[in-house]
């Protein structure tokens, strides 16, 4: 027992001299404040994930869109106000980006445990951490203390979140700015095994584009017709749309990628080689796609006593 409380008392210490430390995340950050948060977050994802796969594919584009934009704070989940336009509705998360309520399904179990405790942020990449590993991917541990931002920006998020039309030199520059190499975009694209596309998305790659499959490109046209159907879904991996494997770097191989972006990563260029490495190499994939989402986890943080824990995800305090 004594040696217990001391075990709990060093995990206090701790994630006191973390959350002191400015900038630096821990694993324990909850360890004593919100012991059962990773059950917590894990539970409603395997429901929700049981019930529909593409919503985990949804929880973990949510992380990126956070992240992508002024950092990983929760900013993208903070509904506009008349004073701030936020990033809901910005061109890449309008009509598109989805899982909002997933994660006030979680906030609000967890504000029932642990008031005030807890940030948004946290709640996202814990949620996109276990959306992965429920869809067959590689698990890690997720680093906590990520504070949440008071304020969002639409403008922000238009000059930040990459669109489908990129070239490999935009994607390798716009990843670039995050601290993020061309082996974390590649692997961070693997994301595009699981999850879908609306119509408007991937239109020009099957009708203009000349680096595709013409029995894909006509298969997919009959989904999603020259003028029209703009929200039509198909999903981004063909093969295994529900299962987080490396089916979408053998896609690319045989060029059959539902996006310009993603087939990018396989056009003659500096990408090609980790492709052809991750499509045959599930544990290459796995290493460098963990490694790469806890580093695009810690773009530009908030910690310490900067932002806040809002209550309610969608508004600030
Ligand atoms: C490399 C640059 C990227 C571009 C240009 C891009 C673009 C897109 C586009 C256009 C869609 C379809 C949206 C729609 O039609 O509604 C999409 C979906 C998706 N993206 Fe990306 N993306 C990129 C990187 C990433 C990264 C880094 C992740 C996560 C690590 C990610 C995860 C996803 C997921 C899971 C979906 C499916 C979401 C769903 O079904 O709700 N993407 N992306
Ligand atoms: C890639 O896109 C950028 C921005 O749209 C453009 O300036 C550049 O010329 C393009 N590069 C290539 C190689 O097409
Ligand atoms: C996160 O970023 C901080 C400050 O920028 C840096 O000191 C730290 O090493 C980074 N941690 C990881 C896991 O990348």
């Amino acid at each position: 027992m004594a040696s217990f409380s001391n075990g709990l008392l060093a995990v206090a210490i701790l994630s006191l001299l973390a959350s002191a430390a400015h900038a630096q995340l821990s694993p324990a950050f909850y360890a004593v404040t919100c012991p059962d948060l990773e059950s917590v977050v894990r539970s409603v994802m395997a429901q929700v994930v049981g019930q529909d796969p593409r919503m985990g594919a949804s929880v973990i584009r949510l992380f990126f869109h956070d992240c992508f934009v002024n950092g990983c704070d929760a900013s993208v989940l903070l509904d506009d106000t008349p004073t701030m336009r936020g990033e809901k509705n910005a061109m890449g998360n309008m009509n598109s980006l989805r899982g909002y309520e997933i994660i006030d399904a979680i906030k609000s179990r967890v504000e029932a445990s642990c008031r005030a405790t807890v940030s948004c942020a946290d709640i996202v990449a814990l949620a996109a951490r276990d959306s992965v590993s429920l869809l067959g991917g590689p698990s890690w541990t997720v680093l906590l203390g990520r504070r949440d931002a008071r304020t969002a920006s639409v403008d922000a998020a238009n000059a930040n979140l990459p669109p489908a039309s990129d070239n490999i030199s935009s994607l390798v520059t716009k990843f670039a700015a995050k601290g993020l190499d061309l082996r974390d975009l590649t692997a961070l694209s693997g994301a595009h095994t699981v999850g879908a596309a609306r119509c408007s998305s991937f239109r020009p790659h099957v009708y203009s584009d000349a680096n595709v499959d013409p029995a894909f490109a006509m298969f997919r046209r009959r989904i999603c017709p020259a003028t029209g159907g703009d929200s039509n879904l198909v999903p981004l991996d063909s093969t295994s749309p529900n299962r987080f494997d490396v089916s979408y770097y053998r896609d690319l191989m045989v060029r059959r990628s539902l996006l310009h972006s993603d087939q990018e990563l396989f056009n003659n260029g500096p990408a090609d080689d980790l492709v052809r490495l991750y499509s045959s190499s599930g544990s290459a994939f796995n290493r460098d796609f963990t490694a790469a989402m806890v580093k695009m986890g810690n773009i530009s943080l908030l910690t310490g006593s900067d932002g806040e824990i809002r209550l309610d995800c969608r508004r600030a305090n």
